[in-house]
C-alpha cells in the first residue's frame, strides 16, 4: 500500500478530490491531503480530514500536526520541515484537481502555498489531473505550461471531454474520474526501478511519408504514441534513449536524444547511423513498403489528360538490412499491425525472415486498438513462444514489453 499526498486547488471539481481521497483510504493507502486558499472555498478539509483521519494542510509554514507522517504510522520524535517532510515520505503526489492557475505556478516552480512548495521538493513520481473552462484548457498559455510539466517527467492526465460547470458549455477541462485518478496513481507507484541503467536503447516511432511531389506524399496513421511510449519507459528505467521519430506530432519527454526524420530512406540512414552504438533496437515505425519512383519537383497539377499513375517501388527493409548486420550482444524487436486472421503465426514468419528476436503484434481490425488509440493489446512473438500481453495503456504496454526486455540482460 502506498503514501498518497493529495494536492487540491481552487475549482468545482474540487468536491470530486473528495470522493478521490475516499477511494484511495479504501483502497488501503495511507492519504494526506494539501489544499490552496481556493479549493477551501469550494470543499471544506474537514471532509477530507473526516476521510483520511489525518489534518489537512494549507499554509506552507503550518506545522503538521503528524510531522509529515502518514495515517497509522509512527510519528517521529523532531518535528520536521512539513512540506519537506511529507513528501519525503510520500510514493506519489497527485494534484487533482489543478486549476490553470495552480498548473501555471507548478510549471514555474513557485512556492506560494504549502500544495505549490511540496511539489516542487516531491521526488516520488506526480500527477496532474486538470479541471478547467474548455478556453482556459486550450489556451496557448495552459497548453505551453502543461508541456513543460510533461517534459519534466510529470503525469499530466487529460481532462475529460463532457459538460462543464459554466452552464450549457460543453467542451475539454472536466476532472477525469476519481477511479481514473487513482489508477494512474498507483501505475505510477508500482513503475519499475532502473533495470535498464547503462543499457542503450534506439527506438522508431511514427510513420513514414514518401513524397509524390513537394506537397503530397504516401503516408500511414501511425502516430507515434507506441514507440514515444517506449522511449519514454526505457528512459524511465534507467536507459540512454535515442528515439528517431518519423512525423510525430507528440511532446517527448525530456532527457531522450530525438531525431526527427520524414521518408523511410531518411529513417533508414539516422537508424543505420545509430544502430551500431546501441544495445537494443525497438522499431516500431510504420514503415512505408514502397515509395513513388521519382518524386515530382514542382507541385502536380489537376488538368493532365488521362488522369495520373503513380509508379511505386519496394523500399529498402531496414530492421532486416540492421539483423544483417548485428552483433550477437544485440537485441532486435520489430512490430507488426496485422489485420485480422492468424496475426500471431504472420508474426513469427516475420520473425524468422527478418532474423529478430522478437515481434510484437497487434490486432488493427479492432478499432478500440492500435493506430491513434491510447489503448493497445498486444501478443509478444519469440523463438521462446508466444506471450499475450492484457490490454492497457500504450504506457503499460511499453512497461509489459521493457519487463521481457529487462529479463534477457
Ligand atoms: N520494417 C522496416 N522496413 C520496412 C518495412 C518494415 O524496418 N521497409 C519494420 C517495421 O518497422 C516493423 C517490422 O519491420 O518493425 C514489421 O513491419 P511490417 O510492415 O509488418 O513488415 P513487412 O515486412 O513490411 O510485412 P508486410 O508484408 O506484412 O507489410
Amino acid at each position: 500500500m502506498a503514501r498518497i499526498l493529495i494536492g487540491v486547488s481552487g475549482g468545482i471539481a474540487a468536491y470530486k478530490a473528495v470522493e478521490l481521497a475516499r477511494l484511495a483510504t479504501l483502497a488501503g493507502h495511507g492519504v494526506r491531503v494539501t489544499m490552496t486558499d481556493a479549493a477551501a472555498r469550494f470543499v471544506g478539509a474537514a471532509t477530507f480530514e473526516g476521510i483520511t483521519g489525518a489534518p489537512v494542510l494549507v499554509d506552507e509554514f503550518e506545522r503538521d500536526p503528524l510531522r509529515g507522517t502518514y495515517p497509522g504510522e509512527a510519528m517521529p520524535a523532531h518535528d520536521p520541515i512539513s512540506h519537506l517532510a511529507i513528501v519525503e515520505a510520500a510514493d506519489a503526489y497527485a494534484v487533482a484537481p489543478a486549476s490553470a492557475n495552480t498548473i501555471a505556478k507548478l510549471a514555474a516552480g513557485v512556492c506560494d502555498s504549502f500544495l505549490t512548495t511540496a511539489f516542487l521538493a516531491c521526488a516520488a513520481p506526480r500527477i496532474i489531473a486538470p479541471a478547467m473552462n474548455a478556453r482556459m484548457w486550450e489556451a496557448s498559455a495552459t497548453a505551453a505550461n502543461v508541456a513543460v510539466l510533461r517534459e519534466r517527467g510529470i503525469v499530466v492526465l487529460d481532462p475529460a471531454e463532457g459538460a462543464l460547470a459554466s452552464r450549457g458549455e460543453h467542451g475539454s477541462g472536466r476532472l477525469r474520474e476519481p477511479g481514473e485518478i487513482l489508477a494512474a496513481v498507483e501505475a505510477a507507484v508500482a513503475a519499475p526501478g532502473p533495470d535498464l541503467a547503462g543499457r542503450r536503447v534506439l527506438v522508431t516511432a511514427g510513420g513514414t511519408r514518401e513524397p509524390i511531389d513537394p506537397v503530397r506524399f504516401i503516408g500511414n496513421r501511425s502516430s507515434g504514441r507506441m514507440g514515444v511510449a517506449l522511449a519514454e519507459a526505457a528512459a524511465r528505467r534507467g536507459a540512454d534513449v535515442t528515439l528517431i521519430a518519423a512525423n510525430v506530432d507528440l511532446a517527448v519527454a525530456g532527457g531522450i536524444a530525438r531525431i526527427d526524420v520524414a521518408s523511410a530512406a531518411e529513417l533508414d540512414a539516422a537508424c543505420r547511423e545509430a544502430f551500431a552504438a546501441s544495445d537494443v533496437l525497438l522499431m516500431a515505425a510504420a514503415v512505408a513498403d514502397f515509395r513513388p519512383t521519382g518524386a515530382a519537383d514542382a507541385k502536380l497539377v489537376r488538368e493532365r489528360p488521362g488522369g495520373l499513375s503513380l509508379e511505386l517501388a519496394p523500399t529498402t527493409d531496414i530492421l532486416a538490412g540492421l539483423a544483417g548486420e548485428r552483433r550477437d550482444d544485440q537485441v532486435l524487436i520489430g512490430f507488426a499491425a496485422e489485420h485480422g486472421g492468424d496475426v500471431v503465426s504472420r508474426a513469427r514468419r516475420k520473425l524468422e525472415r527478418k532474423g529478430i528476436d522478437a515481434v510484437v503484434v497487434n490486432d488493427v481490425s479492432d478499432a478500440a486498438i492500435g493506430f491513434e488509440s491510447a489503448d493497445n493489446e498486444v501478443t509478444i512473438v519469440s523463438r521462446e513462444g508466444e506471450e499475450p500481453i492484457p490490454r492497457g495503456s500504450k504506457r503499460q504496454i511499453a512497461d509489459a514489453i521493457l519487463d521481457r526486455l529487462a529479463a534477457l540482460f
